[in-house]
């Protein structure tokens, strides 16, 4: 028999990498006063993703799902959202001309603050302290004072997440989105990219295509359809306290929904079995995503799938596979067996950062580009062989030209690094090289969607 579920249930499970609150009153304190803020979302979005997400699972619609590895409250910047949302929807172009599928475009952004950590302290020289876990949860200076998980920060993730949220929607329907200008920056990229004759073809298509329709009288600057865009977002649920207390009933149907943002995953370092993370999700009504890194067997991912989507909702789950280069033959094949087999319905997607993580000889995190290239071919060669459909990717990057991953068309080397290296977690792709492999993937999912229509026929 299932045990009941509240939004405080998971409190009796285990829990992973949460910080230590020594205050419990501030704990409360500021848990109750989140509780009374409004909902970042509703639930008739969310509702409206999963339908979206039901697509991308059978092959009628692609996931973009793309953002910072942590949003942090110094680089709070509205400049900084423009350029992310910007280079989420060149990419999103892209992907949806090469394909000719409608794109679903999420941002890892409005609520990314709180970071699972390999190691829970970090130690220079002779001092060992908390390790940072986001800006939700602690300071990344290196002073015990910084360090110390204060609750408070959780109402100014808040606050951030609100307003974070509120310029994307104002960008997404108030006409920044106008697919003229898209594709006009997408031409400044190219004109910038040694790889520009490579691309030309494709975004000359676009260009014909746009023009074509103004010559019938469609015009993307007064269009509606063609000038707004449905932009969701999600982040990893890790921070429970703060995720309890955005948890809500909807007044309609009585249904819990996470209310921080339209899409909530776990993490693969918090998706063990009997884990607080899966509990508190098993309760919501969202759509939610699974991160399924090299240790996950495929007899746990169907229990996992058995906990989270016992009514088997298209939609309802996301498996972002994160394998590595080097172990995406070996584990990514078992584990679709297993879904298909339980005849589990999910959309499958590839995150080809999180495992290709290679250390530069003076010691930064950084990503290389062909590894990163290389595990999404795999995901497609690999889902085609299985039959079953490669419904998305997951990326980590922003808008700004920062030289955290290598490679690249504009080859960034491991020396180039130390340049504009600015993030406070994992290394993303810049805008240069988020658009490339847009312009990458865009072709090998045209190429998968052309197969299987000949194969149809
Ligand atoms: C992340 O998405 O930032 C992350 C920590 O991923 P994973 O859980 O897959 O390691
Ligand atoms: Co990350």
């Amino acid at each position: 028999m299932t045990r009941r579920w509240t939004p405080d249930s998971w409190q009796a499970c285990e829990a992973r990498q949460l910080p230590d609150y020594d205050d419990k009153a501030a704990l409360a304190a500021v848990t109750q006063q989140l509780s009374t803020q409004p909902p970042l979302v509703f639930a008739g979005e969310a509702r409206e993703l999963k339908r979206s997400l039901g697509e991308a699972g059978a092959g009628r619609a692609f996931l973009l799902q793309a953002g910072d590895c942590a949003e942090t409250f110094v680089n709070f910047h509205p400049d900084a959202i423009r350029d992310t949302f910007r280079v989420i929807l060149q990419m999103a172009a892209v992907l949806t001309y090469a394909s000719k599928l409608p794109i679903v475009k999420m941002g890892r952004m409005a609520g990314q603050f709180a970071k699972p950590r390999s190691a829970p302290s970090e130690t220079h020289g002779d001092v060992t302290l908390p390790a940072w876990r986001g800006d939700s949860i602690n300071d990344i200076a290196f002073t015990a004072e910084a360090r110390h998980a204060d609750p408070a920060r959780m109402l100014r993730a808040h606050s951030q997440s609100a307003a974070t949220l509120n310029h994307l929607r104002a960008m997404s329907s108030g006409g920044y989105a106008n697919l003229r200008e898209v594709q006009s920056w997408t031409h400044a990229f190219m004109n910038q990219s040694p790889w520009a004759d490579r691309y030309r073809a494709l975004a000359d298509r676009i260009g014909d295509a746009l023009d074509f329709m103004e010559a019938c009288g469609i015009d993307p600057r007064t269009q509606p359809s063609l000038q707004t865009v449905r932009f969701f977002t999600g982040h990893e649920a890790l921070l429970l306290p703060y995720e309890q207390a955005m948890a809500r009933a909807d007044p309609a149907t009585g249904e819990y929904f996470g209310t921080s943002a339209h899409f909530l995953w776990v993490g693969d370092r918090t998706r063990f079995e009997g884990s607080a993370h899966i509990e508190f999700l098993r309760g919501i009504a969202n759509p939610i995503g699974i991160k399924c890194g090299p240790s996950l067997a495929p007899d746990t991912l169907v229990a996992l799938l058995d906990t989270l989507n016992p009514k088997r909702e298209a939609g309802r789950i996301t498996l972002i596979t994160r394998m590595g280069s080097d172990l995406i033959g070996r584990h990514l094949p078992p584990l679709i067996a297993a879904v298909a087999r339980e005849g589990h319905e999910v959309t499958w997607c590839s995150d080809p950062m999180h495992a290709n993580v290679v250390r530069t000889a003076s010691g930064l995190k950084t990503r290389p580009f062909d590894r990163i290239l290389t595990e999404v071919k795999d995901y497609f060669a690999i889902h085609r062989a299985e039959g079953s459909f490669p419904g998305g990717v997951h990326v980590e990057m922003t808008g700004l030209d920062v030289t955290e991953c290598t490679g690249g068309a504009v080859a960034i080397t491991a020396d180039g690094l130390s340049d504009r290296y600015h993030t406070h977690c994992d290394p993303r792709l810049n805008a240069a090289q988020s658009l490339e492999l847009a312009f990458l993937v865009g072709e090998m999912l045209g190429q998968d969607m052309r197969s299987r229509a000949s194969e149809a026929a």
